[in-house]
């Protein structure tokens, strides 16, 4: 029982879990981790003497080290544990958008983004004044680096991008795009939060200047996630949280800030979650990246070829370099509708707009049904995922009878 809640039965059929891209499951080493630190190492980081408090701290800052490995950067300041990618991404926006944008800056983002790195970006340019440009997305669901190196100009302050589309799957070449947005000198911020799972990171052959995730997608625990910045940078940044753990000295009059990463790091942080990020980390490594790119790139030809052939089915975007991830619609069906007869034959996928509504409204449509694909799926699970969208057509009248 690897991952233990993919062993239960929904409405009386075996679960099936395509919901991935939303949040992944768990697997039993993660939930271990988290249940003894919480049994025999409870206590705060950074604060006692005692010995409880002491194992707390090194579990946390092994972490660290462990995440600063992990995704290839050079030292553990320039790893901050937040609660997740919408938190990195706002901390970046709030903080380096307040002082390096405005009035007549411009903020550049793809039209693939979701909400998380589109919103906090439309409250900095509303506050200092500078414009929010959207690189356009074509009727394949990709986004053109001719377009991105068009917009790419003296105005730009930053490109911030998703590198992997949670609503399409498109798989953005970040590399090129750090690179292009570099020889401008404009600062780089990379959304890895579909990343993560899937395929190895590694910033510094990136070059990229700040990158987000969260441990949630990466089947660790909700509300724990990294901001990842360059030395240099993260240094310059202003906290835009205070309180206890992030200062030096405080008196009455003023207080000075403590070295990174702490001083961004404001608070008791997500100490069981850090340990579970910790433990996810390690559950991934364990499989390895080659085999795990090779199971998901195996079950994503699978299940295009099996959505693909039924009829009614007509996928939303269609990228050339695409992850597992796949939308479509049915015409005249409402994604919840198809969404919750699927459920009721035990099979979970995400149905809406998936945090993207702009790129919705690129299609004209309101949403979507999302199959999000890991490799604890199994090719018979996507069989049964094709006999259940027939079944559930059949039922809403969209298949004949026979
Ligand atoms: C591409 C992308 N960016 C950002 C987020 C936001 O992540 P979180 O809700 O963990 O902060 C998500 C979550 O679905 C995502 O898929």
């Amino acid at each position: 029982m690897e991952f233990p809640a993919l062993h239960q039965k929904v409405n009386d059929a075996p679960l099936v879990y395509f919901d991935h891209a939303a949040t992944a499951q768990k697997p039993r080493k993660v939930i271990d981790a988290m249940t003894r630190y919480y049994e025999f190492d409870n206590a705060n980081v950074h604060r006692g003497v005692h010995h409880l408090s002491q194992r707390a701290t090194r579990a946390y800052e092994e972490a660290r080290m462990k995440t600063v490995r992990f995704i290839g950067a050079e030292d553990p300041s320039e790893v901050i544990f937040t609660s997740g990618t919408t938190a990195s991404i706002n901390l970046v926006a709030q903080s380096w958008g307040s002082a390096h944008l405005q009035a007549g800056d411009e903020v550049l983002v793809t039209g693939l983004e979701h909400h998380a790195n589109l919103v906090p970006w439309q409250m900095i340019c509303t506050r200092t004044g500078a414009h929010l440009k959207i690189v356009p997305v074509n009727d394949l669901g990709e986004v053109s680096t001719e377009s991105v190196a068009q917009m790419l100009h003296s105005k730009t302050r930053i490109f911030a991008f998703s590198w992997i589309s949670n609503a399409l799957g498109t798989i953005n070449p970040a590399h090129e795009w750090v690179r292009l947005a570099h020889e401008k000198g404009i600062t780089t911020l990379i959304d890895a939060a579909q990343v993560v799972a899937h395929q190895p990171i590694d910033v510094h052959n990136l070059g990229v200047d700040f990158l987000c995730f969260s441990a949630h997608k990466m089947m660790g625990p909700t509300g724990v996630g990294v901001l990842y910045g360059k030395k240099s940078i993260l240094e310059t940044l202003e906290p835009v949280v205070g309180g206890g753990d992030m200062i030096d000295e405080v008196t009455y009059e003023k207080s000075t800030w403590a070295d990174l990463p702490y001083r961004l790091e404001a608070g008791t942080p997500n100490i069981a979650g850090v340990i579970g990020l910790s433990a996810a980390i390690d559950f991934l490594e364990s499989i390895g990246w080659s085999n795990i790119e090779r199971r998901e790139s195996e079950l994503l030809q699978y299940a295009l070829l099996k959505l693909g052939s039924i009829p009614q089915i007509r996928f939303i975007g269609q990228p050339n370099n695409r992850a597992g991830v796949i939308s479509f619609v049915v015409d005249g069906v409402h994604p919840y509708d198809l969404g919750t007869l699927l459920d009721e034959q035990g099979i979970a996928l995400r149905t809406g707009h998936h945090c993207a509504q702009p790129l919705m409204h690129h299609f004209g449509i309101s949403g979507t049904c999302r199959v999000s694909l890991a490799l604890y799926n199994t090719l018979e699970e996507i069989d049964q995922l094709e006999k259940a969208l027939i079944r559930a057509l059949r039922l809403m009248g969209k298949v004949q009878a026979q």
